[in-house]
């Protein structure tokens, strides 16, 4: 089964991004996250920070909006290149309006669920989307302890996928390290960010190895692998 690592480059050294960015050229995805301190508690970077990072790196770039009005700011994040755009549900007031612009713009579609938003209202919105991002902590910062209590979510959001046969992939945000990497797998998740373990760690490319390494193992027998 395939699994998709992305580090996030919120616990990266700003003053040095791209070779942040280069040093883990293996990774599936560069998670790149948008905080405008009102959705969240917390600023980071915005659109000129995404178009530098494109230029800097061939892998696809994967945009996290932890924003209010997606449905006004997120195409603009698809137009620029991203390859991926996840708004937040709590957060968008026409989620399939948005869902449809951003693959009308060349992206893919990301919904994002906080630790105590469920899934199951969003079930009838699965077509409309091409990932469902499952927040293992609560939006805003990086390395903050990872939510257990989510993971019976993230395997309800698997089944929901699986069970209506969509081409969903199942993402996990926050804590996500080579503790927890196994639980996530084990529960349904196929698309795993990474902040600190990757960023805080002296070789960020081996941790991406690693992490990948569990997943895959976990996931290849996982309940989930082949329906
Ligand atoms: C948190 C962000 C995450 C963050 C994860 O709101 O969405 O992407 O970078 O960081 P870690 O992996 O350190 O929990
Ligand atoms: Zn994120």
């Amino acid at each position: 089964m395939e699994v998709q690592i992305a580090p996030s480059i919120l616990s990266a050294d700003f003053g040095r991004l791209a070779d942040e960015v280069a040093a883990v050229g293996d990774a599936d995805w560069i998670h790149v996250d948008v905080m405008d301190n009102h959705f969240v508690p917390n600023l980071t970077l915005g659109l000129p920070v995404v178009h530098s990072v494109l230029k800097h790196t061939a892998l696809p770039v994967d945009c996290h909006l932890m924003i209010a009005d997606p449905d006004r700011w997120a195409t603009s994040y698809a137009e620029a290149g991203a390859r991926n755009v996840t708004f937040h549900a709590e957060a968008a007031h026409a989620p399939i309006r948005l869902a449809r612009d951003l693959r009308a713009a060349g992206a893919r579609a990301g919904l994002a669920l906080k630790p105590a938003t469920p899934v199951e209202p969003f079930a009838d919105l699965l077509p409309e989307i091409d990932m469902l991002l499952v927040m293992t902590v609560e939006p805003g910062f990086g390395g903050q302890p990872f939510l257990d209590v989510v993971l019976p979510k993230v395997r309800r959001a698997r089944e929901l996928v699986r069970d209506g046969n969509h081409a969903v992939w199942v993402q996990v945000d926050g804590g996500v390290d080579e503790q927890t990497i196994d639980r996530c797998a084990e529960a349904g998740a196929d698309v795993f960010v990474a902040g600190s373990a990757v960023y805080g760690a002296d070789d960020p490319a081996e941790v991406v190895r690693r992490l990948r390494q569990s997943a895959s193992a976990v996931a290849d027998s996982a309940w989930w692998a082949h329906a």
